[in-house]
């Protein structure tokens, strides 16, 4: 068991719905086992300015069931140099701050990462990105959120599209993954889902929209990854009105609204669960760790061997989708 004292808690890069229901695990479980926690605002530009609060048990009261984050979010250019970081470490020495747990995706594990092998600050990640692109865990926090509402907006899409006889494009987050575009793609019921781990040539794109065409569709909904090689939403679109007239062409970008809103029940558990697991994790000797749930087992994954890979695309899940969209 550590010494631990004092443990920083922070939130880092894009927000994700359920970031505050990990914060709120992370400084209870914490007092519950008698460490100081204390908040660093704005992710890692707050740690470099000293932008800390002290946290009690109630300055996490009625969070749980909101989106975004309390502690404010942050993508840091200072911190990506190693002057940035010594002047977080600095301020983080100052504080008498001995761990950190940050919560981000993987642009913030990595600057954890950084700052344990130059300063040997210990820490534990938590994974929290609508995007579910780290390996090392099933579900990244904000992900099952973020899908649901893309979800939601397909179906509102279609009740127009079917009214309107039209092909709709419609654009969801997830940087360089799929995750969010080929699950909301089989739930709203998507005739094609184009995603950047997969190749989608306009010519197969059109043959499956001629074939639903000539097969009675009334309306017919593609969704885009925004990372996709063929191009964005608006670009795709656009190619495939020039040769393909069937029918009346619409694009919808979702865009920052997949980051918002209340976090699902799956969301709030597995935040709950990781934050927790994160103090215990810290005070149990972890650390250069991201905390993961593989088969509802915690788990706790290096830096080194997690981030040397990427996250694939689940390949049963591609192959569903295509059965369904006959
Ligand atoms: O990583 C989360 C995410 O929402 C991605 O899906 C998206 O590409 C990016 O962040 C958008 O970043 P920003 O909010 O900085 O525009």
């Amino acid at each position: 068991m550590t010494k631990m004292k004092r443990i920083g808690v922070f939130t880092s890069g894009g927000d994700a719905p359920g970031m505050n229901a990990a914060i709120r695990a992370v400084v209870r479980a914490g007092i519950f086992y008698k460490k100081e926690i204390i908040g660093i605002y704005r992710g890692y530009e707050g740690m470099i300015e000293g932008d800390f609060v002290p946290m009690e048990v109630r300055s996490v009261s009625n969070i749980l069931q909101r989106g975004g984050t309390m502690l404010k979010s942050a993508r840091s250019k200072e911190f990506l140099t190693k002057e940035g970081r010594t002047k977080a470490f600095e301020q983080l020495k100052k504080m008498k701050i001995d761990g950190l747990i940050g919560i981000g995706g993987d642009g913030s594990f990595a600057g954890m990462h950084h700052l344990y092998l130059e300063h040997k600050m210990p820490y534990v990640c938590i994974p929290g990105t609508i995007d579910n692109d780290i390996p090392g865990t099933d579900f990244t926090i904000g992900y099952d959120t973020a899908t649901n509402t893309a979800v939601n907006a397909i179906d509102k899409i279609r009740d127009t599209a079917l009214s309107h006889n039209r092909l709709f494009f419609i654009e969801v987050m997830g940087r360089d993954s799929g995750y969010i575009a080929i699950n909301s793609g089989i739930a709203g019921g998507a005739v094609a889902i184009i995603i950047p781990e997969e190749e989608t040539s306009i010519e197969e794109l059109i043959e499956k929209l001629d074939a639903s065409g000539s097969q009675n569709k009334t309306s017919s909904l593609v969704i885009v990854a925004e990372g996709g090689k063929s191009g964005s939403a608006m670009e795709i679109a656009k190619k495939v009105q020039e040769r393909f007239s069937y029918f009346d062409t619409k694009v919808t970008i979702l865009g920052h609204l997949q980051r918002g809103g209340t976090p699902t029940y799956f969301d709030r558990v597995l935040a709950s669960k990781m934050g927790v697991a994160a103090i215990e994790g810290l005070e149990a000797g972890q650390t250069d760790v991201m905390v993961g749930i593989v088969h509802k087992e915690v788990i706790f994954n290096k830096f080194d061997e997690i981030m040397s890979q990427p996250k694939d695309i689940h390949k049963d899940d591609l192959r569903i989708a295509k059965i369904l969209s006959i």
